[in-house]
Order: C-alpha cells, then sequence, then structure tokens
C-alpha cells in the first residue's frame, strides 16, 4: 500500500491499472477511520480489483465556527486500518494541493441541499459536491462507495453523478452501529461517557417510526411527533431538525409512500449528531 499526497502521482497509477485493464474503486474520506467506513473498504475490496481511499479534511466543506481545526485525524492509524483492509492507495494531500492559490471553483446544485443539513450548515454541501467532483476527476475510478449515514449527501452525489454526466458508479453502503444502537462516526469521539449512553436516544426514536409505518401509519405528521416525543424524554438531546423527506429530490412528504428518508439531527450536549432510515 502507498500513501500519495500527490494529484498526478495518483491520477498517473489510476490510468495505468484501468490502461492495464483493472477495475479501480474509491472510498473518499474525511479520516479519524472507523467500522463505518472499514464497511466500504471491505466491500470496495470485493467488487474491484483495485482499491484507493482519500483521506481528506475538506476545508470547504466547514461552515464558520464548524469544527474543521478539531476535527480528529490520526493518519497512522487509518493507514493501518487502510492496509488490513486490503486498501492499495492511499490519497492523502495537503489542502494547498487540492485548492492552490488562485482558487475560485465550486460545484452546486438546488433543491436538495437545501432542507435537512443544508438548512443549518449553508455551505456544507457546495464543498462537498466540489471536493468529491475533484475526486472523481483526480481519480477516475469505476466505482465510489459512500455510507448511507449521510443520507443527504448521498443523495447529493447521485444527483450530481446523473446531471454532471460522471462516468462513475455509486455505491451506498448500510449504516453501521455500535451494539447498543448508535450510528458509528468519527464524531462520536466528542460525546462525554455521560452523553455517549444518551446518545442511543436517536437510534431508539427510529425504531418508535419504523414501529408505527411498519404497524400501518402513513401519515407523516404523526411520525414525526412520534420521534420528536421520543427524543424528548431525553434531557440531554436538543433536536436541530426531525424530517420526512423523499429520498430522491429531499423535500418534505405527507405521507409516507415510495422512496423515503426519515433524517434526524439531534444535538447531544454540543455534539451534533446524525441517523436516519431509509425506505426504499
Ligand atoms: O462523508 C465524508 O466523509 C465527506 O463528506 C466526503 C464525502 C469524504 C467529502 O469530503
Amino acid at each position: 500500500m502507498k500513501i500519495s499526497g500527490s494529484i498526478k502521482e495518483t491520477r498517473d497509477q489510476v490510468k495505468e491499472w484501468k490502461n492495464q485493464g483493472l477495475s479501480v474503486a474509491l472510498v473518499p474520506t474525511m479520516g479519524y477511520l472507523h467500522d463505518g467506513h472499514k464497511s466500504l473498504m471491505e466491500r470496495a475490496r470485493k467488487e474491484n480489483d483495485k482499491v484507493v481511499v482519500s483521506i481528506f479534511v475538506n476545508p470547504m466543506q466547514f461552515g464558520p465556527g464548524e469544527d474543521y481545526d478539531s476535527y480528529p485525524r490520526d493518519l497512522e492509524r487509518d493507514a493501518g486500518l487502510c492496509e488490513e483492509a486490503g486498501v492499495d492507495w492511499i490519497f492523502h494531500p495537503e489542502v494547498e494541493e487540492m485548492y492552490g492559490p488562485n482558487f475560485c471553483g465550486y460545484v452546486d446544485m438546488h433543491t436538495l441541499p437545501e432542507k435537512l443539513c443544508g438548512a443549518s450548515r449553508p455551505v456544507h454541501f457546495r464543498g462537498v459536491q466540489t471536493v468529491v467532483s475533484k475526486l472523481f476527476h483526480i481519480i477516475p475510478a469505476q466505482r465510489a462507495y459512500f455510507g448511507q449515514k449521510d443520507a443527504q449527501q448521498l443523495a447529493i452525489i447521485r444527483r450530481m453523478v446523473i446531471d454532471l454526466d460522471f462516468d462513475i458508479e455509486i455505491v451506498g453502503c448500510p449504516i453501521v452501529r455500535e451494539a447498543d444502537g448508535l450510528a458509528k462516526s468519527s464524531r462520536n469521539t466528542y460525546l462525554s461517557a455521560e452523553e455517549r449512553a444518551q446518545a442511543v436516544i436517536l437510534n431508539q426514536s427510529l425504531e418508535v417510526a419504523m414501529a408505527l409505518i411498519e404497524g400501518g401509519e402513513t401519515d407523516a405528521g404523526k411520525v414525526k411527533a412520534a420521534i420528536t416525543e421520543k427524543l424528548n424524554t431525553c434531557s440531554a438531546a436538543r433536536i436541530d431538525y426531525v424530517e420526512i423527506v423523499s429520498f430522491d429530490n429531499i423535500q418534505p412528504i405527507q405521507k409516507v409512500e415510495g422512496a423515503v428518508l426519515i433524517a434526524i439531527a439531534v444535538y447531544i450536549g454540543t455534539t451534533r449528531l446524525i441517523d436516519n432510515r431509509i425506505i426504499l
């Protein structure tokens, strides 16, 4: 396994593999890898000849006052996990390599980024689309693997790939959870022991929603009310949003039917966590 910070070297290597007829996978990450990332790398390993993992904490997707500076970073540990998962190449550029001195371009769309996380993080998805577009150009892989925990991100990237004709297949992979149901996230490390115990309320509130829906409830308002009621039983939880939207365009729906995303964002103490259920 090689670690490279160079766009040119990485692009040349990927081109060479493709010229040899090998299939290449990309797993884009911001590092501080956990079992969620591991599941993406393992799936990529199974389905492709070569696996590239990008590790880049992308400043463009953090707004003012967000956790860009404090976002956890540990390249040595990440490299060990990548090696174990059979990764062939880590692309780990400096910020200056990705965003040169006169950088002023970006990729954006309307509608899908406006609700959910986009409402409280207005520049976030523009930064994600820009860096993911750059990664797709630098690493022209056949497939890219993304976790369903960031469901709005996944929907936006799928839309971007269709709208802008990127020649890449987007593979969405299931959320990986701790034994008590908390979705794995690099940001879980911000939680104190007490907050960590309380954070399980996110998954529990979604379980309540799923039980209602499985029992035949289709009124999105009633399902949202049940999630909110459950979250409010936890004194440490402060709701950012509870939304039920169409998974295709991330717009609110009244009736639970078709491809549906139930998404929540909740502060536990000062840590903002997200979780969801996708019904297809
Ligand atoms: O999901 C993430 O870790 C990031 O948003 C991504 C896709 C790597 C872009 O920086």
